[in-house]
């Protein structure tokens, strides 16, 4: 048996498959290789947990930049059986995560589309049963609007950089806390803060 190297990540329950193996030995070594306005490593293993524990399996991600959460999200994907699609504007930073997710051997868990998502978001059919959000700050609400009926019961809407200072994060903190069909919380887990939102 594998002695997990990501405590807290749920990981005490991994089979060590050779996936496993691979995923792990990519997250470590790139660890401190992040540097396109990606996810802490902690963060990362919040999502695994939230998609493992909730056995979620239709997932979108607005922002991949070059694919740090991606890895994490497709990684739990891959043990629910489910599959994610993810968001860019930027090509070269989509290919950049192309390169890295197959590099990971995550590439088959994920649908990569290049475009605004102020309009891909709106065409996506779903339904979804997790959202990470975390491209531009002030379209946060209206990403939030157009997802809202293409989310399922008991799905969440995962917000990343809510304890920072950026433009737009303010408003939606006080819009999604007067949601009535949702609970929100925020895992302050690292230091950007994901608010965490809950569908009734
Ligand atoms: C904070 S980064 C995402 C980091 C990524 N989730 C990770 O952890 O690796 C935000 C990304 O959203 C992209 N972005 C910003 N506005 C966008 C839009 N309107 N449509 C699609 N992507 C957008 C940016 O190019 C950037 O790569």
């Amino acid at each position: 048996m594998l002695v997990s190297v990501f405590p807290g990540a749920g990981l005490a329950q991994d089979s060590g498959s050779a996936l496993d193996q691979r995923v792990r030995a990519f997250l470590e070594s790139h660890r401190n290789e992040w540097h396109d306005l990606n996810v802490p490593f902690e963060d990362g293993q919040v999502l695994y947990d939230l998609i493992i524990r909730n056995k979620y399996r239709s997932a979108l991600e607005i922002g991949t930049s070059t694919g740090h959460s991606t890895i994490w999200i497709a990684w739990a994907l891959s043990k629910t059986g489910g599959r994610l699609t993810t968001l860019e504007i930027d090509p070269e930073r989509q290919k950049q995560a192309i390169e890295n997710l197959e590099a990971a051997g995550l590439r088959d868990f994920v649908d990569f589309k290049l475009g605004d998502a102020h309009q891909l978001v709106k065409e996506l059919e779903g339904p979804f049963d997790f959202v990470f959000s975390d491209a531009d700050k002030t379209w946060y609400i209206q990403y939030f609007k157009d997802i809202d009926p293409k989310l399922k019961s008991g799905g969440r809407f995962a917000a990343h950089n809510v304890l920072q200072d950026i433009s737009g994060i303010r408003e939606y903190m006080e819009f999604i806390q007067q949601q009535p069909g949702y609970e929100t919380t925020v895992d302050r887990t690292s230091n950007s803060g994901i608010a965490i939102s809950l569908k009734k």
